[in-house]
């Protein structure tokens, strides 16, 4: 199944039960100081989640444009992105726990074809210092869709040393199942909405973990982890709190803030463990392998880096409200991307001048059908990347020739041996 087919399938199937399809705001955030760049399909919907009332009414469906600027560093494993669309249904007020969950498996499952075996299931323990309750609730409907699909799912506290157990379904603390824009409880400054959140987990099987490099190898493992055998796909947030100078109180509706990225969801629904193996890189992919040379499969973590970047910064900067690369806040992490991006392309060996609008004129191409911004943009994005790269492409000559001049000094006062082991010059 196509991505693009699975954008629609999700789109439509929440049309069919009673939402609205609503278009990605911009990724740049509107009077929102929270992010440098819109990070989930909720933020530009707050002051609905809030109590106003949406044009649309109160069930939302769309796909959000969004960039995740801490996952920078991360790129390079199998399923960490910068930018990424979010599939996100919101329910302002409206339905709740016993439509979301049975809704949400019925998409994976039915509408995507995943097997019901691998999905693992997490919900929030409970916290007694702000109040909130254990979420048996979401449990007991969790166990229902499991039952329904003739699996009995057994609830078990996650423990870090004692691995699976059996379980089917973690009760998880704050830090990994409440959800707000400054994440845990203690973090969320007054007036901000938040909530325990379900996450659903895809199983992509116990061979990753115990591969022979795999730091976690032999280690006990559980759903939420950081070694690579599970991969959340999907969550939703029962944003039905605020905080307050003292606390927290109920908000004056019940909301469902789900979100599920559809880079990962595509890679479980396509059988692959890589989001860069998902039809939505592989003209991007082959593009890199053009210029470069070189196969994906030898370079994978340079690959991913650069079209992770560049389609990043085609996104950003393609914007209706883009920006160009700049010195400081968001220009300046647009032109970390494209620095970094350039800087892995030398280490690929590609050698063309100004090469990277070749891989932003892909990213245009393959998706401004459903992001017509970026046709519209595409020219001003091309002019930007030729620059950047020029300015940077001075930077680095600059650089080498302050280097050379350097060396004669270096090596009298270090030796050579010396210098060439510790340096690599
Ligand atoms: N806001 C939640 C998230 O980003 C669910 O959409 O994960």
């Amino acid at each position: 199944m196509t991505s693009k087919k699975i954008r629609q399938k999700y789109l439509d199937f929440f049309k069919d039960r009673g939402h609205a399809i609503i278009p990605s705001a911009s990724v740049m955030p509107d009077n929102d100081s929270s992010t440098l760049f819109i990070s989930s399909g909720m933020q530009p919907l707050i002051p609905y989640l809030l109590g106003e009332k949406h044009p649309a009414g109160t069930s939302l469906v769309n796909s959000q444009k969004s960039f995740r600027a801490e996952d920078i560093t991360e790129v390079g494993d199998n399923r960490h992105i910068t930018f990424f669309e979010m599939l996100g249904n919101l329910s302002l007020g409206g339905y709740f726990k016993k439509e979301q969950l049975p809704w949400i498996f019925e998409f994976l499952t039915a509408e995507l074809g995943l097997d019901i075996g691998r999905l693992y299931a997490t919900v929030f323990r409970g916290d007694a210092d702000i109040g909130v309750d254990k979420d048996k609730e979401s449990v007991e409907i969790l166990k229902n869709i499991f039952k329904n699909k003739g699996l009995v799912a057994k609830d078990l506290d996650f423990s870090e040393r004692d691995g699976l157990r059996g379980g089917r379904i973690f009760y998880y603390p704050a830090g990994k199942n409440w959800w707000s824009r400054s994440g845990v409880p203690a973090n969320m400054p007054p007036g901000e909405p938040g909530g325990p959140d379900s996450e659903i987990f895809y199983d992509l099987g116990a061979d990753l973990k115990k591969h022979e490099n795999s730091p976690w190898a032999g280690e006990p493992c559980h759903v939420n982890c950081d070694c690579g055998r599970f991969i959340e796909i999907a969550n939703s947030v029962f944003m039905e709190f605020k905080k307050t100078a003292s606390g927290f109180e109920k908000l004056k509706q019940q909301n469902v803030d789900f979100g599920g990225g559809l880079e990962r969801i595509t890679m479980v629904a396509q059988g692959v463990d890589n989001i860069f193996e998902t039809d939505l890189f592989s003209n991007i992919i082959n593009g890199i392998s053009r210029l470069s040379g070189k196969k994906y499969r030898d370079n994978m973590k340079e690959f991913e880096i650069i079209a992770d970047h560049l389609r990043a910064v085609t996104f950003i900067m393609g914007d209706d409200k883009g920006i160009a690369p700049a010195n400081t806040g968001q220009g300046y992490l647009v032109r970390r991307l494209i620095r970094r991006a350039i800087r892995y392309g030398r280490q690929l060996g590609i050698t063309d001048d100004l090469w990277t609008k070749e891989i932003a004129k892909t990213v245009a191409h393959d998706y401004q059908e459903i992001y017509p911004e970026l046709g519209r943009n595409i020219n001003k994005v091309i002019e930007l990347l030729k620059e950047e790269e020029a300015k940077f492409s001075k930077t680095l000559e600059q650089g080498l020739k302050e280097l050379e001049k350097m060396k004669p000094k270096f090596i009298s006062a270090v030796g050579v041996g010396s210098l060439s082991a510790k340096s690599g010059i």
